[in-house]
């Protein structure tokens, strides 16, 4: 059938009338659905979020049980942990990596071990569209080693020193430095089997928290041996713990089954009475994990750090072999959560399906680092404060100050503004809170001459420049040290 010509203003007018005729609908659709019933329907979900916000439930605006925001005034002491592990993972050789948060979940695993608590009870696993099982990382070694592999880098000089941060994810119990997201910071070397590098990493270790103001620190070390000599030491364990399961906690009557080390370490009353009189397994090292362990030992020596021998140190995952590492705060408040732990993991590469390659690393917790740091009264970021202020007055002013901050700041020099405010009073107040040494004024006079006053907060003297002298000008009459570049 032929179609009906319509003329162009015919047809804006339907689609005018269309558009109309929609919008009407959609009122009356709206006004249908504004009935007493849904008016008393919503009541009743305002009511439930307002109880599950005040009984801690889920709610989509709060921040999900066991995270956190990191808010500004916090900022300092993030920048200041970043900073100093970052320079210091340069100063000892360290390239950084990064690895994504999500992995496939048998990497994990496969790595961290079935029978742990981090792979049992604490990952965050979930199937994606595409139907991979994959996990937000509950740590970071495995990723690294992944990559290590995947991209061939055995093939570099050794060792191969790598430093991550970045957040991990555990579904733990919530409660002070503990999280369900907290932040890692990760030091790894490849390829080196020798003590040396036990050493060197928990050298590493100490100084990096000392670094942050937490002098008094404590490292607790230990040796679970190789799969060879900790094969006879499981078994001797096991048959320990059989004759005393009945005094174990529920877990670690779960725990004796799969995963027999991690009884040494509960924190149970019970079990500690139970593991202070168990096996221990350094004395039953074979030769190479023992002279290993007996280096290493030298060389902490040699190091003047305090170091204690903590026999039930395994620490909860499954990787490591021979020397495993904690560092505690020795400060008495600081006692209830390790700062950092680490050891050597001699078979992961291996075990991930790369080269037969040695290794040792630890992680560093930074929310707990920052809360040790707060304990002991450490001292956090302080950046730079402007010592100028920039102040503008009339439309035509307001204008140029923008450029005319961009180029001062361009230059090196730190200056602080409020364009939002109009009255120059104003602008004035908040320059004195902020202790400036000069304002700059840009008034419409000003920015029509193309000059710009420049006021001596402390004398109150006031001088009339040209505006494309200012850098220079301000640079002079603040001296040199008072002028912070901080661009290089
Ligand atoms: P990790 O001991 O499980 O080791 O974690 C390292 C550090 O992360 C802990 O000492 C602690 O400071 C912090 N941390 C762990 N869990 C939490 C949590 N739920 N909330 C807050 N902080 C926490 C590892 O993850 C190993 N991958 C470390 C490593 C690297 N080993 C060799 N290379």
């Amino acid at each position: 059938m032929p179609r009906k010509k319509v003329s162009t203003s015919q047809a804006k007018k339907n689609k005018t009338k269309k558009n109309t005729i929609k919008r009407k609908s959609q009122a009356s659709g709206n006004k249908k659905k504004t009935t007493s019933k849904n008016i008393s329907s919503n009541k009743k979900k305002v009511v439930k979020v307002e109880k599950n916000i005040s009984s801690g439930k889920f709610t989509p605006w709060q921040t999900v049980r066991g995270m956190k925001d990191t808010l500004p005034q916090d900022q300092p002491f993030w920048y200041q942990v970043r900073r100093i592990s970052e320079k210091l993972a340069r100063d000892f050789g360290f390239s950084r990596i990064d690895v994504p948060l999500v992995e496939a979940s048998d990497l994990f695993i496969r790595g961290v071990g079935e029978g742990t608590d981090i792979v049992e009870k604490e990952m965050y696993t979930f199937t994606t569209r595409g139907n991979d099982k994959v996990a937000l990382r509950p740590e970071m070694t495995s990723g690294i080693v992944r990559s290590y592999i995947q991209h061939g880098m055995q093939s570099l000089p050794k060792p191969i020193k790598l430093f991550s941060t970045g957040p991990v994810y555990r579904y733990d119990r919530p409660q002070e430095g503990r999280y369900r997201e907290h932040y890692q910071i990760n030091y790894d070397a490849f390829g080196e089997s020798d003590p040396i590098i036990d050493a060197q990493m928990i050298q590493i270790a100490a100084r990096v928290v000392q670094s942050l103001g937490i002098k008094a620190v404590q490292i607790q070390v230990n040796s679970i041996g190789c799969p060879t000599c900790r094969k006879d030491y499981r078994n001797l364990l096991i048959n320990y713990l059989e004759s005393k399961k009945g005094k174990l906690c529920q877990d670690c009557k779960r725990r004796l089954e799969k995963n027999p080390l991690r009884v040494l370490d509960c924190k149970e009353d019970k079990c500690f009475q139970v593991s202070s009189s168990a096996p221990q397994s350094i004395d039953h090292l074979c030769d190479e994990c023992r002279i290993h362990f007996k280096t290493l030992l030298e060389y902490l020596d040699e190091l003047d750090l305090p170091y204690a021998i903590n026999p039930k140190l395994v620490r909860g995952l499954d990787y490591y072999t021979k020397t495993v590492f904690e560092v505690w705060s020795a400060q008495e408040d600081g006692k209830k959560n390790a700062l950092g732990g680490g050891g050597r993991y001699d078979g992961l590469v291996k075990m991930l399906g790369g080269e037969n390659t040695p290794a040792v690393g630890f992680g560093l917790g930074m929310e707990r680092l920052i809360l040790e740091m707060k304990r002991v009264q450490a001292k956090s970021y302080s950046h730079p404060k402007p010592k100028i202020f920039l102040a503008q007055l009339g439309d035509l002013a307001k204008k140029k100050s923008l450029k005319m901050f961009l180029e001062l700041e361009k230059n090196g020099i730190l200056l602080a503004e409020s364009f939002g405010r109009g009255s120059l009073k104003a602008q004035l107040r908040v320059a004195n809170k902020l202790g400036v040494e000069l304002t700059l004024i840009l008034g419409q006079k000003e920015a029509i001459d193309g000059t710009v006053i420049i006021k001596n907060m402390a004398s109150g003297e006031q001088e009339t420049a040209r505006a494309e002298k200012i850098v220079d000008i301000v640079k002079k009459k603040l001296k040199t040290d008072n002028v912070v570049i901080y661009k290089k």
